[in-house]
């Protein structure tokens, strides 16, 4: 796809992957809608923020309609808000369980339901859903979100079939640990220099982006070259 003046959704803004995501795309010239409940810190006069918490229907429904009414169309959407919360199966509080999939699972779901239509009308469009390599490989204390990102990458992969003859593109990227605030939920984990840098990430969206229309980049793992 050639990317300048196209019109993307990031949700998950106001930082690590997604704002990475988000500036990566302005580079490229891309409009850029930011659905997210913080607004990243940054002006840009390509960059509309938008308020929107990913787990409320409603709220992903208006954001949406604004981003139409604002750019007219949607070609990409990268569904990147997301969260996790760790430790023991039976010390998991409810709360934090069904957060998780209220944010990493359902939220993937309200925007997936409300973008389709419009890229379908398009005859075009690249989805691209962050899931984790815990989504590929389930890791102890954390089958919470194990399960949501097996979640997004099971979406996934029964997406693209459904789209891909409306030539919409679905993949989905599965992270390795990523220097971000997502591990300050963590209580023996903190982000390290070892960890990918998150502008990495993003140049991987930018590349799946630019794979020719007749070309699918399904599944892309990403790991660290600097595992101790
Ligand atoms: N970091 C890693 O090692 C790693 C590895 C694999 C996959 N991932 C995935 O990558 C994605 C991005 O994570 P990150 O590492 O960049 O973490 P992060 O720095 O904690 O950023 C998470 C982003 O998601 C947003 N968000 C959370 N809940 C939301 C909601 N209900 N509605 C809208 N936005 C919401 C946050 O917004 P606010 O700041 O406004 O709350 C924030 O902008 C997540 O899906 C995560 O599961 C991360």
């Amino acid at each position: 796809m050639e990317l300048k003046n196209k019109v993307a959704v990031v949700t998950g803004v106001s930082r690590g992957i997604g704002k990475a995501s988000v500036q990566a795309l302005l580079n490229q010239g891309v409009k850029v809608a930011g659905w997210g409940i913080r607004n990243p810190e940054f002006s840009h006069p390509d960059f509309h923020f938008i308020q929107c918490n990913v787990k409320d229907p409603k709220a992903v429904e208006s954001a949406y309609l604004e981003t139409i009414a604002k750019f007219s169309s949607i070609d990409i959407l990268i569904n990147n808000a997301g969260l996790g919360y760790f430790g023991k199966i039976e010390e998991m509080s409810l709360e934090q369980w069904h957060e998780m999939f209220a944010v990493n699972v359902h939220g993937v779901f309200y925007c997936l339901k409300n973008v389709i239509p419009t890229m379908r009308k398009q005859r075009s469009g690249h989805i691209i859903n962050i899931s984790s390599i815990a989504g590929n490989t389930p890791v102890p204390e954390g089958a919470g979100y194990s399960a949501t990102k097996a979640s997004v990458k099971a979406i996934t992969h029964s997406i693209y079939r459904e789209v891909r003859s409306d030539k919409i593109k679905v993949s989905v990227i599965y992270p390795g640990s990523t220097r971000t605030d997502f591990f300050n939920n963590f209580p023996n984990t903190m982000r390290a220099e070892d960890m990918i840098d998150p502008k990495d990430i993003a140049n991987s969206i930018i590349h799946l982006l630019q794979t020719p229309d007749d070309f699918l980049p399904l599944d892309l793992e990403v790991r660290t070259m600097n595992a101790k």
